[in-house]
């Protein structure tokens, strides 16, 4: 509800207030020379404005842009129909991530939350058997209830905590005993998250998950990790992504967000899961023919672009820094919880609303380019429970950083001269 709130809140301010121009936008992508992908844009000003505006695109890291030497790659793949496990490039996409993963085997899937949703399948194979799943995460929050509207499982509940991490205790207290007396749900699967997106990209300790796997072993349930971000983690706590995974059964990771593929994800796990998830993944619709032109972009995503989520993890630090010294004292920053390139912040004064604060930020206001020496635009998202979310990603230069820092103390102190002329 919370992500439909701000799309439509966005959305309305891209229809009104923050391009108010008759013309069709014109959005110029600047490739930078040296970092070799997509980085900020321009904007066409419209009528009556001289300088063009800086965009600077922080609502999420699923708006990254494959660069020329993914693109090329996708051009030159070497395909096959892969419903038949012909197309090599996807066959050799699944053997890196088998092995980057230290799992027997994974699957090429469209989307994670396609992935997500046949490790559900897979694990929870008869009608009513039930998940644990913390309450914030995105398979409970953002996946439509999937589980239950597609495949027939129950979830219920944890608390998940600020850290994206559950109390053990709680987490075995809804374990279930009663089965087979047909009064209950048999407890299969747990399901973890890593890094935790609503929770802005913690990342779950590897102690963390070893205790949960000790849980699940001592009750015979499996655990899947969405991993949609388990790269960001493995880079923020400088190890392999098989060490975070040895601890789980199954994980979704995407190649679409911060590692810059245009579509897909890798399900992972062992080789008589993978089986039954491509029989899911057919019966889901998510088996495709010649899509070793997408595993081409998968292939550079993990072999070339892992490396670079440190300088998001660096920017996101830049800016939250930021918050935190700015002149106009607005914000409120937990620095030890900003790991990864997901920020959340929140705002200090109550009478300016975080709807109101990303309006501002969005829209080129009166006198920023005297001030500023340009207009600049940053988008990010109002978000769960009255903060902001600001995630950094490939589009996003360390200069383009410093761009959304310039505009969000424009902003404050915009703020504060409003309330002081008010007084
Ligand atoms: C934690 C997490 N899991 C799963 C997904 C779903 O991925 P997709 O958009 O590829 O379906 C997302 C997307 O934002 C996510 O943040």
């Amino acid at each position: 509800m919370l992500r439909t709130f701000s799309s439509r809140f966005l959305v309305k301010f891209l229809n009104h207030g923050l391009v108010a121009s008759s013309k069709p936008l014109r959005v110029g992508n600047e490739r930078s020379p040296t970092r070799g992908y997509y980085t900020g844009r321009t904007r066409d000003p419209g009528p009556g404005r001289v300088a063009p505006f800086r965009v600077v695109d922080l609502r999420s890291d699923t708006v990254t842009k494959p660069g020329p030497a993914m693109r090329r790659a996708m051009a030159e793949a070497e395909v096959g129909d892969d419903v038949m496990g012909e197309d090599p490039t996807v066959n050799e996409l699944q053997k890196i991530t088998a092995d980057m993963f230290g799992m027997e085997a994974a699957l090429f899937v469209p989307s994670g939350t396609m992935g997500n949703l046949i490790a559900v399948m897979v694990h929870c194979r008869e009608r009513g058997d039930e998940m644990i799943v913390g309450d914030l995460c995105h398979i409970h929050v953002y996946e439509q209830g999937n589980s239950a509207q597609l495949a027939g499982v129950h979830s219920t509940t944890v608390t998940t905590l600020p850290d994206g991490t559950f109390n053990l205790d709680q987490l075995e207290s809804k374990i279930r005993h009663g089965y087979p007396d047909p009064h209950y749900p048999r407890s299969r699967l747990i399901c973890l998250e890593n890094t935790h997106n609503i929770q802005g990209g913690r990342v779950l300790p590897l102690s963390f998950l070893q205790e949960v796997r000790a849980l699940a072993d001592e009750y015979g349930l499996s655990v899947h990790m969405d991993g949609a971000r388990v790269m960001n983690a493995a880079v923020a706590q400088d190890v392999p992504p098989s060490t975070i995974l040895q601890h789980t059964h199954t994980v979704s990771a995407c190649l679409s967000k911060g590692l810059g593929a245009p579509v897909g994800s890798m399900l992972a796990g062992p080789q008589d899961f993978i089986s039954k998830a491509i029989r899911c993944r057919k019966a889901l619709g998510g088996a495709t023919r010649q899509a070793g032109i997408l595993a081409a972009a998968g292939k550079v995503s993990l072999q070339d672009m892992v490396g670079r989520l440190v300088e998001d993890h660096h920017n996101a630090r830049t800016f939250a820094q930021a918050l935190l010294d700015c002149p106009s004292p607005l914000f409120a920053v937990d620095m030890a919880a900003v790991e990864t390139n997901i920020l959340r912040f929140r705002l200090q004064d109550p009478s300016l609303s975080p709807q109101e604060f990303c309006g501002r930020m969005a829209q080129v206001g009166e006198g920023e380019e005297a001030a500023l020496g340009q207009g600049i635009q940053v988008l990010m998202y109002p978000h769960f429970e009255n903060s902001i979310r600001a995630v950094w990603h490939l589009g996003i230069s360390p200069e383009d950083t410093q761009l959304a820092i310039q505009k969000m103390q424009f902003v404050a102190s915009q703020h504060f001269k409003e309330k002081v002329r008010a007084q």
